[in-house]
Formats: structure tokens, sequence, C-alpha cells
């Protein structure tokens, strides 16, 4: 069981790990959680930090690796390369799934290879003339825009702006966690996550969308409103007409399948009256708190928190 990690969400990890340890039947399993610090040691039970090239000759001594890591160095397919040097099975999406899903840019560019919708968006990179992107890119996208990190997670970093004098400051929040910074287009509706879950056979589940509504006056589902507001609401199944849901489910598997994902994905999308939904991200280890979307899709889908960690750990083990 690995926790922690580099990113910014070392915490969320944590709460996910925790959460997956409480879960997991005591009958079938004997976990040893690993904790990888926020300078990227592994602290193995409560032994001595140790490197990550002495924990590789470890963790080969196990039987299936849980990675319940969230962000970079976690997500993004560093960590899966490390897994896939031990030689041991581990749960989740591999090094290039995880590599894709994390890095919004390139998200985009697989989807939309797939004529899969997606927000309209533009790159600014650190070696842009005065870091900002040309104006008349922005001006295509029209205001609000989102301001986030290419690669990053729980809107870590993340501002919505509604006049384009706040951009600077948002593009250098956004630098704060990552030097490439994707400016995107609001795209103003409802809000729906799709969970994809595989099953040892290869059969893709999709669980029933869950709509997210944020309370007062937050503009968008940021850190607070994901962990620490008791007012924001999830509704499971979301409300929508059965072609809808049809829809969503068809796009997200075909999302999972264009990015290589295996395991387990988190989908989200935003969806607006009448129009074609727009995917938003691909979530390859999505949050695993009591809190978090996934596992309340799957506990209202009749699949209960442990049940879902035995289809997950037989899935890296077919
Ligand atoms: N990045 C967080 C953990 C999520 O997608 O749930
Ligand atoms: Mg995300």
């Amino acid at each position: 069981m690995l926790s922690g990690g580099r990113s910014g969400e070392h915490r969320v990890s944590r709460r996910s790990a925790a959460s997956v340890l409480e879960n997991l039947d005591p009958a079938r399993y004997r976990p040893e959680p690993v904790l990888i610090t926020r300078t990227g040691q592994w602290v193995f039970g409560t032994g001595m930090p140790v490197s990550v090239f002495e924990a590789v000759d470890r963790l080969r001594t196990v039987d299936v690796i849980f990675p319940t890591l969230h962000g970079p160095y976690g997500e993004d397919g560093t960590l899966q390369s490390v897994l896939e040097l031990t030689g041991v099975p581990y749960v989740g999406n591999g090094v290039l799934a995880s590599a894709a899903g994390m890095d919004k840019e390139f998200t985009k560019k697989l989807l939309a290879a797939e004529g899969i919708p997606v927000a309209d968006a533009v790159v600014s990179r650190p070696t842009d003339p005065d870091g900002v992107p040309p104006e008349a890119e922005l001006r295509r996208l029209g205001l609000p825009v989102f301001v986030k990190p290419a690669r990053a997670g729980s809107s870590l970093g993340v501002t919505r702006v509604t006049d384009w004098a706040e951009l600077p400051a948002a593009l250098e929040w956004a630098r704060s966690s990552d030097p490439k910074v994707l400016v995107e287009a609001a795209v103003p509706g409802r809000e729906i996550d799709l969970a994809v879950l595989e099953h040892p056979d290869g059969r893709l589940d999709v669980g029933p969308p869950l709509e997210i509504r944020v309370t007062g006056d937050r503009s968008f589902f940021d850190y607070d409103a994901k962990y620490d507001d008791p007012g924001t609401v999830f509704e499971i199944p979301a409300r929508l007409a059965d072609a809808v849901t049809a829809e969503l489910s068809d796009l997200a598997v075909r999302a999972f399948r264009a990015l290589g994902c295996a395991g387990l994905a988190r989908i989200d999308f935003f969806l607006r009256d009448g129009l074609a939904p727009v995917l938003n991200e691909v979530n390859t280890f999505p949050g695993f708190t009591p809190v978090s979307q996934y596992p309340r899709i799957w506990q209202v889908a009749g699949l209960d928190y442990p049940e879902l960690l035995d289809v997950l750990v037989e899935n890296a083990l077919a």
C-alpha cells in the first residue's frame, strides 16, 4: 500500500490510502503500508526512510502493489515505471495512460484525435515572451477562462479568470505548481463524473453518473469544496435523460480506451443544455477518501468499498 508522494496532493493521498486500508478485507489481505515522503523517501512501516533505489528491492517481495497516489510523481507514470521495474503486479493504470491522463495538454490531444469533445485551451510555456500566450489565441477563448497547471490535481493552482487583468496573477499561481500552464475556455454547464472500472475478464463497467453541486459563492469545485466543505452535494445517479447517461457512458469508455487505461479511471464532463457533453479531464488514480466520488459512485451501484478493492486487486493480478 503506497501513499503520500511528492505532489501537492500528498495529504489527499494519505486520506485516500487510510480509507483503502480500512476497507481491505483483513481475511484476504495483509497490507504493508509504505509512505512516500514529500521529499521522495520511502518509509516501510515504522522503518527508517530509504531511497527509491532500495525501495525497488523491498517491493519485489510483495504479491501486489496498491499505489494510492495522486498527482505528479504518483499518478503521472513516473511511479508506475518504478513499479514496472519491480516486476510486481500493481493496481490501476500503467506508465503511458498515467502520463497521458496527468498532462492535460496531451489528454486533450489524444481525446480530440478520437473525436471526443474537449474544452478549447491555449498552452502557456515558460518560453512564451513575457510568459503570456499570444493575445489573439486568448481572445479566441473568450471569458471566463480557467487557468490551470497542466499537470496537477484536486484543483491545486487553478483560478477562474473573469477579467484579462487577472490573467498574469493566475498564470503565476498556476506556475507555482507546474511551469506548463493551460488557459482553458470555461464551459458553463453541469459537472458530471463517470467512473469506469475494469474487471479481471476485461469487461468495463461504468457506474451511475454523479453530479457535483457546489454551494455558497464558490464558482467551481475547488480544493476546499472537494475535501473540506460539507455543503458540497453529490447526486448519484445524476438526474439525466437515459439517452444522455448512455452518451456519457459511451464517451467515458471511449476515453478510457483512447488513453490506454487499465483498472480504473474517473472521467469528468461538463454538460450544457442541448449540446454535446465536453470532457473535462481523466483521473487515472481518482480520490479514494471517504468523501471522494469514485468509491461513492460504486457504492450506489451496489459494489461496496471492500468489494471495489477486491475487483481492483483481482484485475491487477489477472
Ligand atoms: N485528483 C483527485 C484525487 C481526484 O481526482 O479525485
Ligand atoms: Mg484531476
